[in-house]
């Protein structure tokens, strides 16, 4: 059995809120003097059972309301970086949510600040590097998207892509369209959410109307055949999220996760942990667990790994940098 921490790997599709462990949401809390309505670590982990991605979102939202000061999301994104990188993890793309911390009176500078000073540090004292993608919470309006896109301006160096998260059904990418026009003009990239709990016909639109340049999630592209060849054919990448998918029931069971299928199509599926401190694994447990569920061969293995690099924004050279550390790291084994 390959040690996968050993296999150096890009993660794609990681919510920095998402990594937010019950044992840091207490710490931060107490610091900040807030109480928590659950009385214990334990009691607050108990209740991650979800029943589908909204579910999810209620406890999600709830954990992130103790994040105040540019030091908590320092603390938060830091913590996160420093696990991934014993994964092997040496390049990441964090998203996060402005509009979850606005909303509640915190000053974009304040998240943006915190999060770029652990990218910096993680870059200074663990060799990795990072970027940051700014997700529009797709249940709100496009023109507090907007609103949100504008806030971000000043810091355009320190964001990589923009991204549309949040509760999917009934939010169609296309409601964003005139927003993520606007930020591929500002020069953004762009990615979305798309086919996790929605239908293949938002996987359409996040490609025609909104231009991404990876799909995060997708899974259910794989209910459209001419979606899969579209995708295959243009080699657009997919954030996959195994352990994610199995929590909040987008699929039954890990064998039964179209991951596999997804590789013999041919396309360019990444595995990735997406909120790891609720869905019960980071990178590691993703695709220690999906490699047994699905008896993933060594190639396929190490192909999700190059894929991770394909997909990921870094440029040609330093992708190809650390291609060469897949090779090597399989030369010594
Ligand atoms: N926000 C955090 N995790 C998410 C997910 N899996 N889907 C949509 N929005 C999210
Ligand atoms: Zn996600």
């Amino acid at each position: 059995m390959t040690d996968i921490a050993r296999i150096p790997k890009a993660e794609l599709h990681v919510h920095v809120e998402g990594t937010f462990e019950p044992e840091l949401i207490f710490a931060i809390a107490a610091r900040n003097g807030i109480a928590l309505s659950y009385p214990s670590v334990e009691a607050l982990r108990a209740a991650y059972n979800f029943t589908d991605l909204q579910s999810f979102l209620n406890v999600y939202y709830a954990g992130m309301n103790v994040l105040r000061t540019q030091n908590d999301y320092y603390d938060l994104a830091i913590a996160y970086l420093k696990r991934a990188a014993s994964h092997g993890v040496v390049h990441a793309e964090l998203f996060f949510d402005p509009q979850a911390h606005t909303d509640r009176g915190i000053a974009f500078e304040t998240v943006i600040d915190g999060l770029t000073r652990a990218l910096h540090d993680a870059r200074a004292d663990l060799g990795m590097t990072a970027h940051l993608i700014m997700c529009f919470l797709r249940d709100q309006s496009a023109q507090s998207a907007m609103a949100t896109l504008e806030a971000a301006l000043p810091y355009r160096d320190r964001i990589v892509a923009v991204g549309l998260d949040s509760a999917e059904l009934g939010n169609p990418p296309s409601k964003f369209q005139t927003v993520f026009d606007r930020a591929r003009a500002e020069g953004f990239l762009t990615v979305a959410h798309a086919g996790e709990e929605g239908p293949p016909a938002y996987v359409w639109e996040a490609l025609d109307l909104l231009k991404v340049s990876r799909v995060d999630h997708g899974v259910r592209s794989m209910e459209d055949p001419a979606l899969v060849e579209r995708l295959r054919r243009q080699r657009i990448p997919l954030t996959v999220c195994p352990l994610s998918n199995v929590k909040l029931h987008v699929v039954p069971d890990l064998a039964r996760h179209p991951l596999k299928r997804m590789l013999d199509a041919g396309l360019v599926a990444t595995i990735n942990s997406d909120d790891p401190a609720y869905f019960g694994g980071y990178i590691d447990a993703n695709f220690t667990q999906t490699i047994a569920a699905l008896n993933l061969t060594q190639d396929e293995i190490v192909t999700l790994a190059r894929n991770s690099f394909e997909a990921s924004f870094i440029d040609d050279a330093l992708k190809q940098r650390y291609l060469a550390q897949i090779d090597d790291a399989l030369a010594v084994r």
